[in-house]
């Protein structure tokens, strides 16, 4: 007869199976919850700090693989969730239940970024994560259309009520203030617009908060990027020969007040514009290219009608290909995260 299994066994068998993107294993990253030994048969939880996790599947049968390895264990179950780790930086700065922010910039209009703003954040939620969406493009507040929302934010004991859409959160600054106006926007009215957003905006709790900043190097996105505390960047280019200059005025804020860049993704690739010039800037400018996502017909149709593609056609290709890059970007803010705490705790 075998001996019985141990938790010991159990957990030295999951300290050999290591999370692919954070690479340390499951134990020390305090993934394992609910670990249950009932004779032959092993159940644990494995929480992850994204659920957008971009490897879960593959990461699932290594720990139930390492497991059920184990002499003496016939079955091994396992449950996977997530618990996504907050920016304490965000957390000094505003009182807003929100742990993580991801600004999408881009150093002109008409690239995109307010179209991928839009569907990177319905990806995570998705997957299942608790997201808003803040729509601080005062040039061309046009997150509403895009997510098929027609009229302003409730407002209840003066604050504002962000307005439900395809399961995410969404306030716009066109809300705030009036378009004929934001032109004329100057510093102090811009701490004021961004302090209500934060102050005056009732978010629930927040896994990312995505927020679609103005194009370009101007005073004014560079005086948002100041304002909202920002966990990582990400730049959206296009493929034509201006990218390089592009992307470099779209990393600019980013660059000049020390938010980490997530990196570059190159819309509207294909055979008008060509293809590549993304991943030439970002090489060029030195950081990661996150991928590409191509001129399609069916991603214009879908923002001009406020259904956005991930919502319809979630299985599509293109939809598929914005979801990885949702992935990657949700796993770049994980590894952030957990380089932090190791380096709070050495
Ligand atoms: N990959 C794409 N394929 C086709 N049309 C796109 C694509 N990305 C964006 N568009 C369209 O291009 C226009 C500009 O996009 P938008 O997101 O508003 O840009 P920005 O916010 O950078 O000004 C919109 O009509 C949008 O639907
Ligand atoms: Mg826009």
């Amino acid at each position: 007869m075998a001996n019985k299994v141990t938790e010991a066994q159990v957990l030295a068998a999951l300290r050999t199976v290591q999370d692919p993107d954070l690479h340390r294993d499951l134990v020390s990253l305090k993934m394992i919850k609910d670990l249950k030994i009932e004779g032959e048969n092993i159940s644990f939880t494995i929480q992850l700090t994204t659920p957008s996790c971009p490897l879960k599947d593959q990461l699932k049968s290594n720990a139930q693989a390492a497991v059920a390895a184990v002499p003496g264990v016939k079955k091994v179950t396992v449950e996977l969730d997530a618990s996504v780790r907050a920016d304490r930086k965000i957390q000094e700065k505003i009182t807003a239940p929100i742990k993580n922010i991801i600004a999408v910039a881009s150093g002109k209009g008409g690239v995109g970024k307010t179209t991928l703003a839009v569907n990177l954040a319905l990806s995570l939620a998705m997957d299942g994560a608790k997201v808003g969406l803040m729509d601080a493009d005062i040039y061309g507040p046009n997150v509403p259309m895009m997510m098929g929302v027609q009229h302003p934010p409730r407002v209840q004991n003066s604050k504002l009520i962000p307005i439900k859409a395809y399961g995410i959160s969404l306030m716009s600054i066109g809300f705030l203030v009036p378009s004929d106006q934001a032109l004329v926007w100057r510093g102090p009215m811009l701490h004021n617009a961004v302090e209500q957003f934060f102050r005056d905006v009732l978010w629930e709790p927040l896994d990312y908060l995505v927020v679609d900043l103005p194009p370009g190097t101007g005073d004014v996105p560079l005086t948002l990027a100041q304002l909202v505390p920002v966990s990582g960047g990400v730049v959206i280019t296009t493929p034509q020969d201006v990218a390089l200059a592009d992307a470099r005025r779209g990393l600019a804020a980013f660059v000049t007040l020390d938010v980490p860049v997530l990196g570059i993704i190159e819309n509207m690739s294909g055979d008008i514009f060509g293809t590549g010039g993304g991943e030439r800037s970002a090489k060029k400018l030195q950081v990661p290219f996150l991928g590409r996502i191509p001129l399609d017909r069916r991603i214009r149709e879908g923002g001009d009608s406020g259904q956005p593609i991930v919502v319809t056609e979630p299985e599509s290709d293109l939809a598929l290909s914005i979801r990885a890059l949702s992935r990657t970007i949700a796993a770049s803010i994980s590894i952030m995260r957990a380089e932090e705490e190791e380096n709070t705790a050495a």
